[in-house]
Formats: structure tokens, sequence, C-alpha cells
């Protein structure tokens, strides 16, 4: 799988508004996200991480251009329910502010995507247990988030969002509320997760420090890509 990809935007355009009130918020931008890869997406505030990575989520569509999946299918041309049967199985989501559900416990919140795909339930406290313990938070399964650090919980939201090993993770700014100490630790875990389950991974960031964790780096300055 070393020469495909999971995910690919080709020539990605997303305008806002329109007339003088346009904004261009990507303006072509083709990349490729491969499985057992750290993608590391930078740029300065405003030039379109959050934009980029919506459109590789499944989250918006582009103005023109593609996102291609594994199988050659464009996501960005699919029906809303094929978009989120695909979000559902193929796709975890890393928050910023952790997105986690304050009254569910921290097992509770990672147990969410299989309860989607009606994982039964055995299964489904298996996987929880593993990913606690994959994230070491295996005696805090039962605590609420306001119980956990920042950086437990968004150890929290990792395990939330690889317990259906899916191909492709998504992480927009995940270490933005955490000290950097913590982002760092944060980051590593990530990084060991992604290469042993060979996930896709794509994380925006403008923090320096986290870019040597990176496989490969997509440098974004208004838009469009440098380099
Ligand atoms: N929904 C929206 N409506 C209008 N403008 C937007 C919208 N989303 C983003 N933008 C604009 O697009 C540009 C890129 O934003 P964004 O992707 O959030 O950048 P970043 O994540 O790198 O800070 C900015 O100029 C921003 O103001
Ligand atoms: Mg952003």
């Amino acid at each position: 799988m070393t020469s495909g990809y999971a995910l690919a935007g080709e020539g990605l355009h997303r305008e806002f508004g329109s007339g003088a009130g346009l904004v261009r918020a990507l303006a072509g931008v083709d990349l490729e996200i491969r499985p057992g890869e750290l993608t590391v997406v930078r740029g300065p505030s405003g030039s379109g991480k959050t934009t980029l990575l919506n459109l590789l989520g499944g989250l918006d569509r582009p103005t023109s251009g593609q996102v291609l999946l594994a199988d050659g299918k464009a996501l960005s041309e699919m029906s809303e329910s094929d978009v989120l049967e695909v979000r559902r199985t193929s796709i975890g989501y890393v928050f910023q502010s952790f997105g986690l559900i304050p009254v569910l416990s921290a097992a509770e919140n990672i147990e969410v995507p299989l309860r989607l795909l009606e994982t039964p339930a055995d299964e489904r406290s298996e996987r929880v247990a593993q990913a606690l313990e994959a994230v070491g938070l295996s005696k805090h399964g039962h605590q609420r988030p306001y119980e956990l650090s920042g950086g437990q919980q968004q150890r929290v939201g990792i395990a939330r969002a690889l317990v259906n090993r899916p191909q492709i993770l998504i992480a927009d700014e995940p270490t933005g509320q955490l000290d950097s100490a913590t982002a760092v630790a944060m980051m590593d875990l990530l990084t060991g997760l992604v290469h042993e389950q060979s996930t896709a991974a794509v994380v925006a960031t403008h923090d320096p420090q986290l870019m040597d964790r990176a496989d490969r780096v997509v440098e974004l300055h208004e838009g469009q890509r440098l380099g």
C-alpha cells in the first residue's frame, strides 16, 4: 500500500461569499495522504488549513476540484448519506476543543462511534478497553471529561477517533489547547498509533515543535501550497 493513497485532493478550490466579499480560502491544492504516514498541514492563521481538512474529511465540499478515496471514488461528489457512511466507517476526527460529551464517562465517549456502527456490546467493551489502554487511560475509563486534565481529555479524543480503526484520521489543531510538554507527548502518542495501525493521518497545526513528528509536511500560504 506504500504507493497508494488513502485520500487525495486534486485541484481543490474553495471560495466563500461572492462579489466584493469573495474569499478564496483554497486556490488549487493537490495532496495525497498515505497509509501509515502522518501528514502535517502547516501555515499561518487564515491560510486555509481548516478549510482543507473539512474538505478532506467530508465535512464540506470544494467549489471545484475533487477529494478522492483509495478506491478512486470522489468523496466530494457522493450523496450526503454516502458521505456520512464513509465518515462513520473510515474517518476518525480529533478536535481542538476535544469535543467530548460531558455527561458521558471517558469509556462511554470512546464507545460512541461503535454504537453508531451498531457494533455488538461485547465487542464494544473489548475495543473500548483496548483503546483506553492504547492511550494510557485504562484506569480512567469511568471518569467524566471534567474530572480529567486537558491532556487526558485529548487522549480520550484520540481513542474515540481511532476506536473503529479508521483508515483516515483528521485532526485540526489537536494540541491547540494543551501546554507544550503535553502537546509533544500527545503528538508522540498519535504518531505511534498512526504508524502502528497504518492509519493515514492529516494534522493541521502551526506549532513548529510538532513538525519533526511529520512524515510529510504540506505548507499552505493564502490557500496555496508552498514549494
Ligand atoms: N465559512 C466561511 N465563510 C467565509 N470565509 C471563511 C469561511 N471559512 C473560512 N473562511 C476564510 O477562509 C480563509 C481560510 O480560513 P481557514 O481555513 O479557517 O484557515 P486556517 O485554518 O489556516 O486558520 C480565511 O480567510 C477565513 O476567513
Ligand atoms: Mg484553522
